[in-house]
């Protein structure tokens, strides 16, 4: 099986799997990263969000062959024991209600507050909007977006 060199969350990884495997599942089989979730594996839901090169993207269809020249970035290398903003945020509005979702949402707001520090309401909605939360707690959510930006 051939490897791969990647880079994540500032430590280099060598990664043996298939050219196609996703990255989602290199990062919870091969180096047991499981912050990151599996939720549909075609795109659709957001569960699976990670940062590339500091953007919000879908691991679950990433393959790692893809991917030796990037920085990868998961919820467990945001930050020094959950203090980023949004997850403070998060701690203080009380979000997850099951918190499958909450990963992929809290490393697609940070992203998103990257590019945009001072969003208004519908900004946060709208960047928020891929990222499907089954407990339906998009209230909480987007609050939690917007104290991270005060
Ligand atoms: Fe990747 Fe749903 S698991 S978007």
């Amino acid at each position: 099986m051939p490897t791969y060199n990647l880079k994540v969350n500032g430590e280099k990884q060598v990664v043996e799997a298939e050219s196609d495997t996703p990255l989602l599942w290199a990062l919870r089989d091969n180096l047991d990263l499981v912050g990151t979730k599996f939720g549909c594996g075609i795109g659709q839901c957001g569960a699976c969000t990670v940062h590339i090169d500091g953007t919000a993207t879908r691991s679950c269809l990433l393959p790692v062959s893809a991917l030796e020249d990037k920085e990868i970035t998961t919820i467990e290398g945001l930050s020094e024991n959950g203090s980023h903003p949004v997850q403070q945020a998060w701690k203080e509005v009380d979000v997850p209600q099951c918190g499958y979702c909450q990963a992929g949402q809290i490393m697609t707001a940070s992203a998103f507050l990257e590019t945009n520090p001072k969003p208004t309401e519908e900004e946060i909605k709208i960047a928020m909007n891929g990222n499907i939360c089954r407990c339906s707690a998009y209230n909480r959510i987007q609050r939690a977006v917007a104290i991270a930006s005060e």
